[in-house]
């Protein structure tokens, strides 16, 4: 309780960092082909690699890993790009904040985080990797802490901070987590580290943000895994507009699948530990294969940021191209921001629930219908969600109602734990019971590109599950694409809501859903040849073997959003061939 009221002051922005050398290519002039794959609303740099997001006096500031010299991952000169935002929605781009220039950080300015201090001046604590190659914590002060862009960063003379301890891995030793302060008014971050040989969250603690000690037990260590989290993630969460029953939330990246994985517990500044209630530990509270997923579909990196001004909780998170490393190159740039989603707890206790934060409405323009006349679409039906020009560039939410599960297909138990597998077994075009029913998004008129986001529910032995699924083997009629299935289940209580929602953003190639209100979430990339020629449509579908009635339909076409257009000196600055056209 106490500690959720300290936090509550802190306040970040951050930055990720995912390991992936590659050599350094010479720029070419975008392909024309590509740009159609550019996003309209979701941010992204001008150009070149990029990825990770903070909020001080005024304005969101999103610092990013940015390789200026290419659309490549490559840590050589890797530099904290930085763009800020009043409404998370529009952003211009300004100077990079850090470029690596100091023998701290000479070969890179890796992933780090920004926290407020207790006299609101910002500071910058991220990894360096130095001239030895080994990875060490530094600490950067705004110039002028009066300048409310915060466009100049100075590197203390202290740093490193925290060099590498001796049981520590120099090349597993980065991302350090926004700082929070403990009832006893140290400060602590936390740090992803292979220890002994095994992957474990480090916590130090420090009075002046200068001097640190680190704490004896980690905050979370994997039993006898090598692989290390990166980019860790310690926040209080409530449920909505509660603030009692406080509760953390520690989430870990795990480079070795691209997957982010969340556990809700109890964290307990005393000894800086982290424990998850005896039941989680049963379903396998140390093996975080066992934890939920922030989201089941293409997405890493993740972190969160407390936004003091509207008392939420907001999550960012990278999402990596699915095409490949050549078609980067041509298009000059790869990577984006998913679409900043708010989060806190359901009412179970147990899980997240996130949203797209609420200033997307503003972009919102002319509103969808379901053509075809009434609500409910019948077995092996397609309807078009008509009166948009702009599929491509859309937020759709739709409920389906259920009358009866008594169609529901048997699911053995075993089954449940593989829900990419069901999703890739029990596509859209295999009929079911109930379900799959669904949305069709960048759909070609020929339908022969369309992406599939949808439900399928089953019975099993105590009672029903909802599985939800991204079907993306026919996104796309171009190769060397990566079309996979995602899946996952949605917890909610089918036999009682005997309804289930689902809100998708559709943004060029991005696909973000959320099912159940939130209680699951699958982002995918999509990379359709059509939109290059030809208008693309927008369908709700019905697979199941019963009629499925839409009981609610809110799609629009969304404006594009202003992001790091303009003079920011990233595309009038460059040359002809670094303009992307938007
Ligand atoms: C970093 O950039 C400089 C040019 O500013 C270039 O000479 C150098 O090769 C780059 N380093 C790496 C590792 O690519
Ligand atoms: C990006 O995603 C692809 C899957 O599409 C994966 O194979 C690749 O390793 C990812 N790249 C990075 C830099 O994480
Ligand atoms: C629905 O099922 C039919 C028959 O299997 C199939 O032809 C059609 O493509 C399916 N619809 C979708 C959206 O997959």
């Amino acid at each position: 309780m106490a500690l959720a009221g300290l936090t509550l002051a802190v306040l970040t922005i951050t930055v990720h960092l995912c390991f992936v050398f590659t050599s350094s290519s010479p720029p070419v002039c975008p392909a024309n082909a590509h740009h159609f794959d550019r996003t309209a609303y979701h941010f992204q740099p001008a150009k070149n690699w990029q990825n990770g997001p903070v909020y001080y006096n005024g304005m969101y500031h999103l610092f990013y890993q940015y390789n200026p010299h290419g659309a490549l991952w490559d840590t050589g000169n890797l530099s904290w790009g930085h763009s800020v935002s009043g409404d998370l929605v529009n952003w211009a781009a300004l100077d990079n904040a850090l470029d690596p220039t100091a023998p701290f950080d000479a070969n890179g300015c890796a992933s780090g985080s920004v926290t407020i201090l207790a006299d609101g001046l910002p500071v910058i604590m991220y990894s360096g990797i130095d001239a030895q190659r080994r990875q060490v914590q530094n600490i950067a002060f705004p110039k002028n802490p009066h300048d409310p862009l915060l466009r100049e960063w100075t590197k203390t003379k202290y740093n490193p901070v925290v060099s590498v301890p001796a049981d520590v891995s120099p090349d597993s030793f980065r991302d350090p987590t926004t700082a929070w302060r403990g009832r006893d008014g140290a400060w602590r971050f936390a740090v992803s580290a292979v220890s002994n040989g095994v992957g474990a969250t480090l916590v130090y603690r420090s009075r002046d943000f200068l001097r640190w000690e680190r704490n004896a037990a980690p905050l979370h260590a994997s039993r006898g895994d090598k692989v290390m989290a990166e980019c860790p993630d310690l926040f209080p969460v409530t449920e909505r507009g509660q603030l009692h029953g406080v509760r953390h939330v520690l989430k870990l990246s795990m480079p070795d699948t691209l997957e982010d994985y969340y556990m809700v517990g109890v964290y307990d500044d005393t000894d800086d530990t982290f424990t998850v209630p005896p039941e989680d530990l049963a379903a396998g509270g140390f093996d975080y294969r066992r934890w939920r997923r922030i989201d089941h579909g293409h997405l890493y990196a993740s972190k969160t940021f407390f936004d003091a001004i509207k008392n939420r909780r907001v999550l960012w998170a990278w999402v990596n191209e699915s095409d490949s490393e050549a078609d980067d190159v041509a298009k000059g740039w790869s990577g984006l921001q998913s679409f900043p989603r708010v989060v806190w707890l359901d009412e179970s206790g147990k899980q997240l629930v996130q949203w797209p934060v609420e200033e997307i409405e503003t972009l919102r323009r002319k509103r969808g219908v379901l053509l075809g006349g009434g609500n409910e679409v019948e077995a092996g039906g397609l309807r078009e969600i008509g009166g948009i020009a702009a599929a491509t560039q859309a937020d759709v939410e739709v409920v389906f109602e259920i009358a009866s599960l008594a169609g529901a297909e048997r699911l053995e138990t075993e089954r449940l734990h593989d829900p990419d597998a069901l999703c890739r077994e029990k596509g859209a075009a295999v009929r079911g019971g109930i379900g799959p029913f669904g949305l069709l998004v960048m759909a070609s008129g020929d339908l022969r590109e369309h992406t599939a986001v949808f439900f399928r529910v089953f019975r099993v032995p105590h009672g029903y599950t909802v599985l939800m699924c991204t079907d993306l083997t026919r996104s796309s009629t171009r190769s060397g694409v990566y079309k996979p299935t995602h899946g996952g289940f949605v917890d909610i209580d089918i036999e009682k809501d005997k309804a289930v929602s689902l809100r998708t953003l559709i943004d060029h190639s991005i696909v973000e859903s959320y099912g159940g209100g939130g209680r699951i979430c699958m982002t995918a990339r999509v990379y359709p040849e059509h939109v290059e020629t030809s208008r693309s449509y927008l369908y709700v579908f019905n697979n199941a073997s019963n009629v499925v009635k839409v009981s609610k339909l809110d799609a629009w076409e969304l404006a594009m959003a202003s992001v790091n257009v303009g003079d920011d000196g990233l595309i009038s600055g460059g040359s002809v061939c670094d303009v992307v056209e938007l």
